[in-house]
């Protein structure tokens, strides 16, 4: 179903915000993403709500961290039930290895599906000289294909992956190899401060399996119709 291809970043700082969101947006929504800014606001209680409201949770987290640690923060993270999770594929094989080991440790027992572990490749904010600057010598497409290779090797379930990105990645990864793609934008919606984007139809058609949409569904007028529309967008192609 179209509708469980969405999910809309709770871009808010509060619990309280995040609530009303949820409540708006329930009868056309049923992914949300928490980011940093909301977790470390509210922590696991916003996984909590949404839970409630039989809604699933993408934890945007993008740990990055010695292995045992993230292994530890990511087994947390599926003993909360959350949907999906992510971690810096840049924090190498040990790293990632011991994040998808600790997944399916934390989700045993659990009634619920263990999460779909995502990798994230090379930060969209980055550019050839950034990398540069940290060490990599390589053009961006390059290392985001290595990192994206590396991601599936080591046992992760996909890799989040801006509309640019999910060609390259589908032809060096396997077709069930999951793509979440953020900064999506319907054409009648503001770019804000995204700049090479993508339409929720162009992503999906590029082999996106998921979209992340936050603020033209969040900051619009009617955010319910706002998704809607969307949807249907996509449903009409
Ligand atoms: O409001 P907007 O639709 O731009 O929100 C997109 C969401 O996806 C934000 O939560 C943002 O942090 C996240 N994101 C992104 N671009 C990336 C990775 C994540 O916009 N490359």
């Amino acid at each position: 179903m179209i509708k469980d291809r969405l999910i809309v970043a709770l871009d808010v700082p509060s619990l309280k915000e995040a609530e009303k969101l949820v409540k708006t947006l329930s009868p056309a929504v049923n992914i949300f993403k928490v980011g940093k800014e909301l977790f470390t606001s509210a922590g696991p209680d916003v996984v909590k709500m949404i839970h409630a409201k039989k809604k699933k949770v993408f934890l945007d987290l993008k740990f990055h961290d010695i292995p045992n640690t993230v292994g530890s923060a990511c087994e947390a993270a599926a003993k909360l039930g959350v949907f999906m999770l992510n971690v810096h594929v840049s924090g190498g094989r040990a790293m990632l290895y011991a994040a998808a080991q600790s997944v399916a440790k934390g989700s045993r027992g659990r009634k619920t599906k263990a999460p779909i572990l995502l990798g994230v490749t090379v930060l969209t904010s980055m550019t050839e000289e950034d990398l540069k600057e940290t060490g990599v010598k390589k053009k961006v497409q390059d290392q985001v294909r290595d990192l994206a290779k590396l991601a599936q090797n080591c046992g992760l379930d996909g890799v989040v992956a801006s509309g640019q990105e999910i060609e390259l990645i589908r032809k060096a990864t396997s077709p069930s190899f999951i793509i979440v793609t953020p900064g999506v934008r319907p054409l009648w919606a503001a770019h804000g401060d995204q700049k090479r984007i993508v339409t929720p139809v162009q992503a999906m058609q590029k082999g996106a399996h998921f979209i992340v949409v936050g603020r033209p569904i969040t900051q619009s007028t009617d955010p319910c119709k706002a998704a809607r529309d969307i949807l249907e967008e996509i449903n009409r192609q």
